[in-house]
């Protein structure tokens, strides 16, 4: 069965969603869910923007029959070429011989190297600024290399101001039905998982999606719509949205407020996790949120971390070292690239505590523009009543730095 929406009177999302995949890019939780959104233009052409995840091409297959009937698939306009999008290409080829294909150099030469039979079809390779009517709607396209691979375009209709926005401003998690933003309680029940999915896929290139929103924001005004490959379609309060964007991508924090990421084998620095959590909120700091790097999938810390001003660590030593999920942890930080944070550090050891040491010069040697306040906590097997002086003045130089 076809399951299609407006969004303008001639555009329709003809995408799917998938509640079946565990693991986004194999490594991603994604408990909601996601949707692969695609883009169906009636105009005098016929265009489709983006294909879907092959795991739901069958879907895009009936959106299309339904809404193209009789009519050819005239164009073919491919923002973002990797499989979660792109995989559906060759089938759509398959269908509509005559499809002419609209893309980046870059994404023609991916999708050969993905092994897509493009070459016997009319390739048309656009570049920055290139324009394309298709009747009534004119288009331009724009480079938006590394966001999230280096052949990324967007495509924006200046005849009704929408934006197709490939990777830029998606979100995990599925439709079901509610296809604009303005359907649902954004800020409640999705910012979590679009600041989730914005961070892990596409954190690392925060320069580059500046530099996207620097072009957008030439013609800002001219946005009515933005159309993204995942998640819910924008028509109301961009600006809300397009300020996340803008901030997760200077890593700027979101919020004033601490994560505390704690590794723990028998429950000593945990319980040192929490009783600073505690002293912090005795003093006035509340939003505190502390989670248990071992069950806590690095995916949700990285999130949190962009989201927050301030992250403590507090790790048992183990083979000398740091425990090994923490140093995971630090490692996504360091690969995606987070800065302009203040750490506070507590070490665990019950003969040669070495994690807190490590842990500093990690984040001085490996990451960018953090601060690594002084007043480390260290423990000899456990949290004990001597130590409350030193857990009292961490917690103070943490809501000193606060300002
Ligand atoms: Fe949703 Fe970069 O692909």
């Amino acid at each position: 069965m076809y399951c299609v929406r407006n969004v303008t009177e001639d555009l329709y999302w003809v995408g799917a969603n998938d509640h079946r995949l565990h693991l986004f890019e194999n490594i991603h939780p994604i408990p909601r869910g996601v949707s692969y959104n695609a883009y169906l233009l009636l105009d005098e052409k016929t265009v489709l923007f983006d294909t879907v995840d092959w795991s739901v091409c069958r879907q895009l297959l009936e959106n299309l029959e339904h809404l193209l009937g009789e009519r050819p698939l005239d164009y073919l306009v491919i923002n973002h070429m990797e499989p979660d999008h792109g995989a559906s290409i060759e089938e759509i080829l398959l269908r509509w011989p005559e499809v002419k294909v609209i893309s980046t150099e870059k994404s023609f030469l991916f999708m050969r190297q993905f092994g897509f039979h493009v070459d016997d079809h009319e390739l048309i390779e656009v570049k920055e600024g290139d324009t394309f009517s298709f009747g009534k709607h004119n288009v331009t396209f724009v480079a938006a290399p590394m966001v999230h691979w280096p052949e990324a375009m967007v495509t924006f209709d200046t005849t009704n101001g929408v934006l197709f926005s490939a990777d830029a401003f998606g979100s995990f998690g599925a439709l079901d039905g509610k296809l604009f933003a303005d359907e649902v309680n954004f800020d409640r029940d999705w910012i979590d998982d679009a600041r989730r999915y914005l961070t892990n896929i596409v954190g690392k290139y925060g320069p580059h999606i500046q530099l996207l929103l620097k072009k957008a924001g030439g013609i800002l005004d001219q946005i009515k719509y933005i159309c993204p490959l995942h998640g819910p379609v924008w028509r109301k309060d961009l600006g809300y949205f397009i300020d996340k964007y803008d901030k997760w991508s200077r890593y700027e924090p979101e919020e004033q407020g601490v994560l505390i990421a704690y590794a723990s084998m028998y429950g000593n620095t945990e319980a040192a996790a929490q009783a600073l959590a505690t002293r912090l909120c005795e003093k006035g700091i509340t939003n505190v949120w502390v989670y248990d790097v071992s069950n806590t999938h690095v995916s949700y810390l990285v999130s949190e971390s962009f989201r927050l001003s301030h992250i403590v660590l507090a790790s048992v030593t183990y083979n000398l070292g740091i425990y090994p999920v923490m140093h995971d942890f630090l490692a996504h930080l360091k690969g995606l690239n987070l800065q302009h944070r203040t750490f506070a550090l507590m070490e665990n050891g019950s003969w040669a505590p070495k994690s807190g040491d490590l842990m500093q010069k990690f984040i001085e040697d490996e990451l960018k523009n953090m601060t690594v306040l002084g007043d480390r906590l260290s423990l000899a097997s456990a949290l004990r009543p001597d130590k409350a002086a030193e857990l009292e003045s961490l917690a103070d130089a943490i809501v000193e730095s606060m300002g």
